[in-house]
């Protein structure tokens, strides 16, 4: 058995997270110091296919978990008896995908005798923002009230959070979520996969102005909806290659670009205003754009919170983080914890 007593300092947790098409691990002490972080992408993998493909992800997973745990005990110096705890990403996600992180957290779990705990996925992209850079000075952790602002591939969340792990949903999207739109637009722009950073690139070197997409402001709703904005940019391109016209790419990309930004940061500052919180949290993929991180960064009202680039995309270092939070609150989980594919966290 783990011979170390629970204690609040100094906790060491490992995180595995295999929810979609990122095998990784990572240690942190205290949710905040990172003492590695390993991510083994297979994007090169699904990029022929133009999006993730299930099968092919679970059986990548299973060849790359091991390797991966090993590299992150191996960078943080550190063997099993020296940890806390074991988290594991439980959902949402990929279940065969899920499994392969779960059973590797179960095996690791029951070798060491280190206790194990079951994290959502939105939550360890939501506790990034606690991660402390190795880069720059120490950073303040975000303040309760928070509103947090999750926009990944498969979600896109609007919370208020008044303390560590209470959430209280505020809206999420009626449709695609923001990730989601950045692919659907990049295919039909013919971008590379994957969608969103391709956006992001065309986009610098367009005009935002060029089309005026429209907003879906949903007055009076914290949701939020982006097929209308797709369709949007869908019949733009019809038109144009009606009439023979070459697609101006950039612009378009960076016109959509901007109405997806601008609807995020829009709900978000309401949604603050409202609650009273002076600190905003941004995670998730699509927090990884650079446009968005500006829009928000870019006023002095609030405090924004967003994390770096590397823990915006899926990785373990982020569960690690969650992990902690859960693990202080007292959260435990057995060896009968089965995944959730589409565990939602409010
Ligand atoms: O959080 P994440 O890595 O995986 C999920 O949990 O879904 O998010 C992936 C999503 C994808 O839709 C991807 O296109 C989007 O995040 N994304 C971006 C950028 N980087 C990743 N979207 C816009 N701009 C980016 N730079
Ligand atoms: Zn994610």
């Amino acid at each position: 058995m783990n011979p170390k007593k629970p204690s609040q300092q100094n906790t060491r947790i490992l995180a595995v997270e295999t929810s979609c098409d990122e095998t990784a691990a990572a240690i942190l002490v205290d949710g905040r110091k990172i003492l590695s972080n390993v991510v083994a992408t297979q994007i090169d993998l699904h990029a022929k296919f133009g999006g993730v493909f299930p099968e092919m992800a679970s059986r990548q997973h299973i060849l790359t978990i091991y390797p991966v745990v090993e590299e992150a005990l191996n960078q943080a110096h550190l063997s099993l008896e020296e940890l806390d705890a074991i988290a594991v990403t439980r959902g949402p996600g990929l279940a065969g995908s899920l499994v392969v992180g779960m059973n590797m957290a179960k095996a690791l779990s029951l070798g060491s005798g280190l206790p194990l705990i079951g994290i959502n996925h939105l939550e360890g992209h939501l506790y990034s923002a606690w991660i402390q850079s190795e880069m720059d000075e120490p950073q303040n952790p975000p303040e309760f009230p928070i509103i947090a602002l999750i926009v990944s591939g498969g979600h896109s969340t609007l919370m208020v959070m008044k303390d560590h792990l209470q959430y209280e949903f505020l809206g999420s999207t009626l449709d695609d979520a923001a990730g989601e739109a950045f692919d659907k637009v990049a295919r039909l722009l013919n971008l590379p996969y994957p969608g969103g950073p391709s956006v992001q690139k065309a986009a610098e070197r367009g005009n935002p102005a060029a089309f005026n997409f429209p907003r879906s402001w949903l007055e009076g709703s914290w949701d939020f909806s982006f097929s209308g904005l797709k369709t949007a940019v869908l019949r733009e391109v019809r038109t144009l290659e009606g009439k023979g016209i070459v697609i101006p790419v950039e612009d378009m990309a960076a016109s959509f670009q901007t109405a997806v930004v601008d609807v995020l940061t829009r709900k978000a500052f309401l949604a603050a205003e409202h609650f009273n919180a002076k600190h905003i949290v941004v995670a998730g993929g699509v927090s990884a754009n650079r446009a968005l991180r500006n829009a928000f960064t870019e006023q002095n009202r609030f405090i924004i919170h967003i994390p770096p680039l590397k823990y915006c995309t899926d990785n373990a270092a982020m569960i690690a983080a969650a992990g902690y939070q859960r693990f202080i609150h007292g959260f435990r989980d057995d060896l009968s914890m089965d995944v959730f594919p589409n565990w939602p966290l409010v």
